[in-house]
């Protein structure tokens, strides 16, 4: 079966094509990042309208890219959320009017399971159970995966995304949005241990997050210090060794806790180099594995909505003709969608 992925949560519009036995055909994406630079961040009512704009070309040319016609497609999957109601609409609406006129089922995908099984589109993928970090632009969160719809969410941030933390310090550096891989490029030049910033709640039992606080202290240490390139840099490098190391903390802790030895790191901010380094070495260190997407499939991408949507209609769970969108969707709200 082939299934079509759509994906327009928030400022990429990306389609996939997904078979159940020969895996991902095709994939295309649009990123909307330059008409919001401007602004230093989504403004919601010209993503929704790009997304108008793109949606339908590139549903034509995955299609045409792939040779799969649509009498071959056997059922849509799109983002139902969380992310920007405007957006999730217009794949909600077109994903569903497309099923509707080719008499094929339609799945409404949670975007953070989407980020979670993305690891699932790799030769080398993890099996269940597993602890997952997922680190996106609007969610931290780590949670134990018994299997697809199994979720127990074991920490979560209490303010900040990790992904919104680097863009909210990128932007103090005066770098463009969106900021996460534009600080990373700077830290490349940034030298080690000028700066230290804390690592947030690690000082205290628990799996929650907390990430505001970097961007203060990123704020006062720029305020204080900062006068040429290199200590922008040295600013940058120092904030996103606080980010690797606090991630890698909790992770540990998460592992130790539950007692698994697999380890899933997946959403934007897990393309990540630093990242990535600190925990695979933290893993190696507890005999456990990690698994990340490939870093195109770590960001926004309509391949992990076409799988995760690919699973639900495989254990044949669509649902009725309701344009189903949900900005705010907790994904522990899954629990009862579980595909044994
Ligand atoms: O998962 P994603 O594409 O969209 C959401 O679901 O939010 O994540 C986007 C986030 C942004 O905050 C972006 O700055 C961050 O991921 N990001 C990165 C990197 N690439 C993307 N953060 C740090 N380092 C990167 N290389
Ligand atoms: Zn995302």
């Amino acid at each position: 079966m082939y299934v079509l992925g759509i994906e327009t949560s928030c400022d990429e519009t990306a389609v996939a094509i997904y078979h159940a036995e020969k895996g991902l055909i095709s994939h295309i994406l649009y990123s909307q990042a330059s008409a919001h630079s401007e602004y230093g961040g989504v403004v919601p009512e010209l993503a929704s309208r790009d997304h108008i704009r793109k949606l339908t070309p590139l549903i034509r040319q995955t299609m045409q890219d792939s040779g799969v016609k649509a009498k071959d497609i056997g059922g849509i999957a799109y983002t139902a959320g969380p992310g920007l109601m405007g957006a999730l609409l217009v794949g909600a609406a077109t994903a569903r009017s497309l099923a509707w006129a080719w008499r094929i089922p339609a799945v409404a995908v949670h975007h953070m399971e989407g980020h979670l099984l993305a690891p699932m589109l790799e030769e080398d993928s993890p099996e269940f159970p597993f602890v997952a970090l997922l680190i996106s632009g609007g969610h931290t969160l780590l949670i134990e995966v018994g299997g697809i719809g199994q979720y127990r969410l074991l920490g979560e941030s209490l303010d900040d995304a990790a992904g919104e933390a680097f863009d909210k310090t990128a932007k103090l550096l005066g770098l463009a949005y969106p900021g996460g891989p534009e600080l990373a490029r700077l830290a490349g030049q940034g030298r080690e241990g000028r700066f230290h910033f804390p690592r947030p709640m690690t000082d205290r039992p628990g799996l929650d997050f907390s990430f505001s606080g970097l961007k203060t202290f990123a704020l006062n240490t720029i305020q204080q210090h900062v006068v040429c390139d290199q200590d922008r840099a040295d600013v940058a490098i120092a904030f996103q060794r606080a980010m690797a190391d606090t991630l890698s903390i909790k992770c540990k802790r998460a592992l130790q806790q539950t007692g698994l030895k697999t380890l899933v790191v997946a959403g934007g901010v897990s393309a990540n180099q630093m990242i990535r380094s600190k925990l695979l070495e933290m893993s190696a260190e507890q005999g456990a594995q990690v698994f990340f997407p490939r870093p195109e499939f770590c960001t926004d991408n309509g391949a992990m909505i076409a799988y995760a949507g690919c699973q639900r209609l495989l254990a044949g769970q669509t649902q009725n003709l309701e344009i189903f969108a949900r900005p705010r969707w907790p994904i522990d709200e899954l629990v009862g969608t579980e595909i044994a």
